[in-house]
């Protein structure tokens, strides 16, 4: 059974094969229109959202299949102490294909490990959020015309912003990529995007605090969020929320030809007197997610009818309930009776990481 919980799950040739799939749906969406007939998609967002939850949702009605789910924590047995686990189990009683968003990291890990149908994660914490990452890489291609050989900035919140380590992740399969972190200190990206997948890619990057110096360089600037919600202390929120706002005069300095791409919500950091320049692609950035998410739900039901075994850890050198993850937010620190596992890689077998959220555990 194949799920979706990082986007490093798919290879550069599926990646591509997505992309053919969404432009032929943009193309000649009737083709499509009973493509998912008799399927139900269940989204279960334990986390507010607006794009993923009603993207999965159209992307599954275009495609002439229904929907089940709910969009908040309360409103589902959560509330009342059900676990990851068992909620995988029992949606999978009623639904072909889930679609989930947490707080907790790596709860869609531990849901397509219990569920008996694919799991897409939707965003999970501040870890990753691969069907955002679609979105992106569809927007590079069409707007760009290639996902190689670009200097991509990431400016905001490197840290929390799971939408960044997804994309990062997924650029570091092409030739060509520099990258460009701008934030921070507080809000640097987390070490093992830095030493997982840049320096293990042997990746050009740097890490600058200035956006209006970087801006001159760069083909993609994807802006971020300070994302309020994941800030353990309040006054750190308000003390960094301001760091970087992109305006209008800013943007006579960045490239003739650069893009300006956002996940979406924003609060201040784009003004919207960017959005009239045409180098402003958030917009479409949203409905290349649709098209994507329809891409990806024919896949995974498809390859669902074929191989029906149940999702199993993989990983290098696993180590079972020696270590224990101090992450707060990690679902091995809520979820009853989950084991505690972690994992190396080759490139640094002394480091031990949580397999669940990814963060050091020894
Ligand atoms: N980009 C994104 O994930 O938006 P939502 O939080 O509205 O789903």
């Amino acid at each position: 059974m194949r799920s979706l919980i990082d986007v490093v799950d798919l290879s550069v040739k599926e990646l591509d094969e997505l992309m053919g799939v969404a432009n032929d749906i943009i193309r000649n969406p009737d083709k499509y229109k009973e493509a998912c007939k008799g399927k139900k998609i269940a989204t279960l967002f334990f986390e507010p959202s607006t794009r993923t939850r009603l993207s999965f949702e159209a992307a599954m009605l275009e495609l002439g299949g229904s929907v089940i789910g709910f969009s908040s924590a309360d409103s589902s047995s959560a509330a009342k102490g059900e676990s990851m686990a068992d909620t995988a189990r029992v949606i999978s009683c009623y639904a072909d294909i889930i679609a989930m968003r947490t707080p907790q990291e790596g709860a869609a890990l531990v849901a397509a490990l219990n569920a008996r149908v694919p799991i897409i994660n939707a965003g999970d914490g501040g870890h990753k959020h691969p069907t955002q990452t679609l979105a992106d890489l569809l927007t590079i291609k069409r707007e760009k015309g290639r996902l190689d050989n670009l200097t991509v900035g990431y400016c905001g919140d490197l840290k929390y912003g799971r939408t960044v380590h997804s994309l990062i992740g997924a650029l570091s399969r092409y030739k060509g990529i520099k990258t460009v972190l701008i934030s921070p200190e507080e809000l640097k990206v987390p070490s093992y995007v830095r030493h997982d997948i840049l320096e293990k890619n042997g990746m050009e990057y740097e890490e600058v605090s200035d956006l209006e110096q970087a801006l001159p360089k760069l083909d993609v600037l994807y802006m971020t969020r300070i994302q309020r919600e994941r800030f353990l202390d309040p006054r750190e929120y308000e003390r960094l929320k301001d760091s970087y706002v992109l305006t209008a005069e800013k943007m006579e300095k960045a490239k003739k030809d650069g893009i300006v791409l956002h996940p979406l919500p924003r609060v201040n950091e784009i003004s919207t007197d960017v959005d009239a320049d045409p180098r402003a692609c958030y917009f479409k950035q949203v409905e290349c997610g649709k098209y994507m998410r329809m891409a990806l739900i024919m896949k995974l039901l498809e390859e669902a009818e074929k191989d029906k075994s149940a999702v199993t850890i993989k990983g290098e050198n696993l180590v079972y309930d020696k270590y224990k993850c101090h992450n707060p937010k990690c679902i091995s620190r809520t979820e009853q009776e989950l084991r505690n596992i972690a994992t190396s890689s080759p490139s640094s077998p002394d480091i031990l990481r949580c397999i669940y959220c990814e963060k050091k555990v020894n």
